[in-house]
């Protein structure tokens, strides 16, 4: 289908709220466009925990629909970003994911440039060349707590509420101090969008996570995917314990509903994502005391979602890759000072979420699959299961509505 602006007004004008989305949203290439137009290009984006860059020079490599951008750690211990295209004829300077470099150097010419982005060579461009004025384009970056998100609009909305509101709960955990266990990137054959709707819910997790039920509540009040955040006299107590010790707790959804932060208790007598629930590693990352202080759950759309626990921490990246392919990078972050075989045992601490995402890959490309039929047609959420589900769809709904809206200026 073609999908001019009028017509996907009319389809999010006609979107019926608490029932999923016409099959266009989720397959449409028309759509996908505007979905990284309007929210992947404009919005701050988790791209990865700091501390996988270890040292000067230590870079990864990012594509975000066209784009293509550089994360590099320099000298001055700086982590900075920049779009991964020469300013010489355009080549991509980093082809691989990761690495390490003493500079960045293009493959094509050799145009060498610093880690700070200044162009520090150009063989025989003529006395006229001026080198500072070819240094590589910055990308916006910012560092919280230890994550590192970026934008790439050139008039990025602001970070510092959202920043403001997550650092307490973050700062105890002292990302800064952790190290990268590590990182499983897979594709899910499913539109984005998809991917977040199953991750809003824990309808499904009786059905078809036996391992991380073994340690997660499937009760959406605790399970931390209830839109609101209502909490019963027994989770209010166990935010209050967790605030007395130190580690902020209570829910709080922000942002206009573009990131949530909850500590919420996992299953009684398990304090980690392990198949016994006992602790994954013996050294834990953070300062949080209570050992059932259960997970901080922290979304902000559209790329993350997180779990911090008090023995280790789990980032998750997603980023569209087609209008029904999506990437999801998990990375596992242990206390720097922790050593695999002695303090924890690589195994026991990924096998649960490695399982899970494996198992939610299945049930999202299986539902993409269905959604493909043209029988397809939208169906109705869970209150009491899926209004976590429906909160996503309402944000995505009314920030692709607002992006689409002309700003018009009244005359005076
Ligand atoms: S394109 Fe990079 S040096 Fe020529
Ligand atoms: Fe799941």
């Amino acid at each position: 289908m073609t999908v001019s602006s009028p017509s996907i007004q009319e389809l999010l004008a006609r979107r019926v709220p608490g029932y999923s989305l016409e099959q266009p949203f989720y397959t449409s290439p028309a759509i996908y466009e505007l979905d990284l137009t309007h929210i992947f290009h404009k919005e701050w984006l988790y791209a990865i925990p700091a501390c996988q860059l270890a040292k000067a020079g230590s870079y990864v490599t990012m594509r975000v629909g066209a784009y293509e951008v550089i994360i590099v750690r320099g000298r001055d211990g700086e982590i900075r970003a920049f779009h991964n295209s020469c300013r010489h004829r355009g080549s991509l300077i980093c082809k691989v994911r990761e690495g390490h470099v003493a500079k960045l150097v293009c493959p094509y010419h050799q145009w060498t440039y610093e880690l700070d982005g200044r162009l520090l060579w150009a063989n025989d461009m003529g006395p006229d060349f001026d080198a500072s004025k070819h240094g590589l384009k910055p990308v916006n970056l910012r560092n919280l707590e230890g994550l590192i998100y970026i934008c790439l609009s050139d008039t990025p909305p602001d970070f510092e509420h959202y920043a403001e509101k997550a650092r307490p709960y973050l700062e105890v955990h002292d990302l800064s101090n952790a190290k990268v266990a590590y990182t499983l990137t897979i594709v899910e054959k499913a539109n984005w969008k998809l991917v977040w709707e199953n991750n809003r819910e824990c309808y499904h997790c009786s059905s078809n996570h036996p391992s991380l039920c073994r340690s997660f509540p499937v009760d959406p009040e605790v399970g931390g995917v209830t839109a609101d955040g209502g909490a019963s006299p027994s989770l209010q107590a166990h935010f209050d314990r967790c605030e007395a010790a130190g580690a902020p707790a209570r829910f709080l959804l922000a942002g206009e509903g573009q990131f949530r932060l909850a500590r919420m208790p996992l299953l009684e007598n398990a304090v980690s994502y392990t198949l016994d629930g006992k602790p994954a590693v013996r050294k834990n990352l953070g300062r949080v005391a209570p050992p059932d202080a259960g997970s901080l759950l922290v979304f902000h759309y559209p790329t993350t979602w997180n779990h911090f626990l008090p023995d280790h921490s789990l980032t998750f990246r997603v980023t569209p890759i087609s209008p029904t392919e999506t990437e999801v990078t998990t990375t596992w972050l242990v206390n720097k000072d922790a050593v695999e075989g002695v303090d924890y045992d690589l195994k026991r601490l990924t096998e649960v979420w490695i399982a899970t995402n494996d198992e939610d890959r299945e049930i999202v490309e299986t539902n993409q699959l269905g959604i493909f039929s043209p029988a397809y047609v939208p169906g109705p959420y869970s209150p009491a299961q899926e209004s976590g589900v429906s909160q996503f769809i309402d944000w995505y709904a009314h920030w692709l509505e607002r992006s689409l809206t002309p700003v018009r200026i009244a005359a005076e």
